[in-house]
């Protein structure tokens, strides 16, 4: 067992974290190889190829972004993506997470996605076995391609469904392309089966686009920022129970805010927003989360018993079947 995890009062739960961007540099590569398309490495690394290059802003991020997805063409690939995030999430100290998977994006690039989820849900319980790490699945559509894409995509989420690990359905993506009310039916349908929701907001848009995202019946929000500065829209997410999936430093690399100093993390525990920290793309970001912590200990304040809270509040908002979250919550309760 990884040395982090020994101590279970510091383990932690990661609600936010793409599987594709966290596509390591060496896997990049290698499966950039394997797929005959040298030009990804050489417009998404350093020259020497150890790390990825920063972005200028939130526009490039997605172009950076759709470049490294479209490295991901088969089961095997998404296989050996899942297994080095797990090997990664270990060493973390990470004991669950709940990874967001491009359904929509493997839709548009022609990929088949029941296979896909096959290898992961395999590589899932490779990783629960070797490594102790509970991964569970979020199927993902992309806001600016539209509401008839997404219900695409959940029409396979749900063809997967649990017995393959699916729990949720998400929106990312470009959220000012589309108002978040346009996904409610969707959103609502998702929930009927049972599945947990969750729409990206407030990261490039404002307070408003979260309170839309909260309207149109997401259970949890991706990122909120931009909800932080505006108390009104704390105060609906904390009545209505709506949990703020906080990623400060993707924010700071994408520019959503200028720098970590400014992430309004303290704001959303003073309303009694329930939230976690999170990574979101931790390879492109060059991001850990149990830094995250430590920086925000550092740079925030937060405190110890904050971030136990904040573990706490995720298990409550995870999307984990009974089993799995029973697991969970011995593993943070028994203490070291
Ligand atoms: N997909 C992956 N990372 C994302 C982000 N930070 N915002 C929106 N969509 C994403
Ligand atoms: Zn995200």
């Amino acid at each position: 067992m990884p040395e982090q995890i020994r101590d279970r009062r510091r383990a932690l739960l990661e609600l936010h974290v793409h599987l594709e961007g966290s596509l390591s540099p060496e896997l990049l590569r290698a499966l950039a190889e394997r797929h005959g398309q040298p030009g990804v490495p050489a417009a998404c690394l350093t020259p020497d190829g150890s790390r990825y290059l920063p972005v200028a802003g939130f526009a490039q991020f997605l172009e950076r972004y759709k470049a490294v997805v479209s490295v991901l063409r088969t089961p095997r690939d998404y296989h050996e993506a899942a297994l080095g995030l797990g090997a990664a999430l270990a060493g973390q100290g990470v004991i669950y997470a709940e990874v967001t998977v491009g359904y929509g994006v493997m839709h548009r690039l022609g990929v088949a996605v029941e296979p896909v989820q096959r290898a992961l849900h395999e590589a899932a319980a490779q990783v629960a076995q070797q490594q102790g790490v509970r991964m569970l699945w979020q199927a993902d559509a992309v806001r600016q391609w539209g509401v008839d894409a997404a219900w695409k995509a959940l029409e396979a989420a749900l063809r997967c469904g649990p017995g393959l690990g699916v729990v949720a359905f998400g929106v990312g993506g470009d959220e000012t392309a589309l108002p978040a009310g346009d996904f409610a039916p969707l959103l609502a349908a998702a929930a009927r089966e049972g599945f947990g929701t969750t729409l990206h907001a407030g990261e490039t848009g404002g307070p408003e686009s979260v309170r839309e995202a909260v309207l149109a019946g997401a259970q949890r929000i991706g990122h909120a920022t931009a909800a932080g500065g505006a108390p009104e829209v704390l105060a609906l997410m904390a009545g209505a129970g709506v949990f703020a999936e906080l990623c400060p430093g993707s924010n700071v690399a994408t520019g959503a805010v200028a720098g970590f100093e400014e992430h309004p993390l303290r704001a959303f525990l003073a309303a009694g927003v329930p939230c976690c920290l999170n990574t979101d793309d931790p390879a492109l970001f060059g991001l850990c989360l149990r830094r995250e912590y430590g920086r925000a200990r550092e740079v925030l304040g937060l405190l110890e018993i904050e971030e136990r809270r904040m573990q706490q509040q995720a298990l409550t908002a995870c999307f984990a079947p009974t089993g799995i979250r029973a697991e969970i919550e011995t593993l943070l309760s028994t203490g070291s």
